[in-house]
């Protein structure tokens, strides 16, 4: 009824216009700024992605280098910081942290608030891309009570945060190239991802004038949910859960759940608002999922082993194919993090780490675009019309 479309869910409501990322989910292709994520996966680097998600161009080598100087200088975060992490409980999710503290950078940085300024823009965006490995790591540290572990600049981008992760102060931690690799893969898939349900978050946010740490904020808060980020958590836990029921075995009877009409439960890992075809994000997982379980000597790993089968009968089952339900990104992901020692609870930390540049290049081009408004949907009114208020003693 009236003026407005109801569109629940924004199933055909396109809110802006952008240059950053575009997905043909009928063919399952997926670009930044033109480039094919199968291309940037294997020739680019997760800062060179970086560069390319905020600036719109490659950068040749000495864009690069000036700009891995600038995200590097300001890895370490303000020590104040460590002692606002002492306000949580230490048995806290890392998501409920990385939503606190990202949020509390705009009160160490009050150029930020001034967003008009694309010089403030800028160092935030820096700020941004640098600070969360290093609050990422340090709540991991903190909910298994080990000291925080200072950046070290010498360290790439990812291998530094691998080492903030997983050095003590008894052990120095050994720079593995084929699981650093595999993490700044992560990173480059999850980097963007147009107009997802936490990219929309942090527009919204943002189209009102607030600083750029809250805005981010707020994208975390929106990814924390297991049908957007937490989904890599829950796909991992349903693996487990499957395995200890009987594995490979028991798929059929898993299977048999998730069609159930009555049931609630889904195929974690599958199935995507805009993909109707494989995720390309997916395969190249997959790909990672090998490399990184053959260089740790795990090629047998029985959570993988289970995913493989559980993917092939879906993909043969009627059900999944009438709904096009293919694997997503997060169907691999869960095996390859856990294979490199990450615990489930920091997957969708991680997956804030390296969208946190998509959502500040999305940001950034709002603040800039002249047809920016407010953000501001509007509703179709199904509650009561006007009446009126009877006094307390005659309702
Ligand atoms: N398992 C079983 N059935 C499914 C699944 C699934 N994973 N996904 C969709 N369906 C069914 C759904 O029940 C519906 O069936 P019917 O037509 O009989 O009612 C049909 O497929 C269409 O699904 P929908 O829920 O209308 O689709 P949507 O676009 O609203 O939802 C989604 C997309 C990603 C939320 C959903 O597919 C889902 O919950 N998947 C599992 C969670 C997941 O893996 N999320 C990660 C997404 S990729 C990373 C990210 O963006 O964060």
């Amino acid at each position: 009824t009236g003026k407005f479309t109801y569109d629940p869910g924004f199933m055909s409501t396109a809110a802006c216009r952008s240059t950053i990322t575009y997905i043909d989910g009928d063919k399952g292709e997926l670009l930044y700024r033109g480039y094919p994520i199968e291309q940037l996966a294997v020739n680019c680097d997760f800062l060179e992605t970086c560069y390319l998600l905020l600036k719109g161009e490659l950068p040749n080598a000495t864009q690069k280098s000036e700009f891995v100087n600038k995200v590097t200088r300001h890895t370490m975060v303000h020590e104040q910081m460590s002692r606002f992490f002492q306000g949580f409980r230490r048995d806290a999710h890392p998501m409920a942290v990385l939503v606190g503290t990202v949020g509390a950078l705009s009160a160490f940085y009050h150029d930020s608030l001034d967003i008009n300024n694309p010089e403030h823009r800028e160092i935030s965006a820096i700020r941004l891309i640098a600070k969360l490995p290093t609050l990422v790591a340090m709540a991991y540290k903190y909910t298994v009570g080990q000291p925080f572990v200072y950046p070290r600049n010498d360290l790439s981008y990812t291998a530094n945060f691998m080492r903030m992760m997983f050095a003590t102060p008894c052990e120095e931690y050994k720079v593995n190239d084929v699981l650093v690799r595999a993490m700044d893969r992560i990173f480059i898939l999850h980097a963007d991802h147009e107009q997802n349900a936490s990219t929309s978050t942090v527009r919204l946010a943002g189209s009102s004038g607030a600083n750029p740490f809250a805005c981010i904020a707020s994208g975390i808060a929106c990814l924390w949910g297991p049908a957007h980020g937490g989904a890599n958590e829950a796909c991992l836990e349903m693996l487990e859960d499957i395995q200890a029921q009987g594995g490979v075995a028991k798929i059929g009877e898993f299977i048999a759940k998730v069609k159930d009409k009555n049931s609630s439960v889904k195929l974690m890992g599958f199935g995507h608002r805009v993909y109707k075809n494989y995720d390309p994000r997916a395969k190249l997982m997959r790909e990672t999922c090998h490399e990184v379980l053959g260089e740790l000597g795990l090629q047998d790993d029985p959570l993988f082993k289970l995913a493989m089968a559980l993917e092939k009968i879906a993909l043969e089952d009627d059900y999944f194919v009438s709904r096009k339900l293919y694997p997503n990104v997060d169907f691999y992901s869960g095996i390859v993090q856990r294979a490199i020692g990450i615990p489930t609870e920091l997957f969708t930390a991680i997956f804030a780490l390296a969208r946190t540049v998509g959502w500040i290049a999305q940001w950034n081009e709002m603040i800039s675009d002249p047809e920016q408004k407010i953000g501001r949907p509007r509703q179709l009114f199904t509650g009561e019309t006007q009446r009126d208020v009877k006094p307390l003693h005659q309702r």
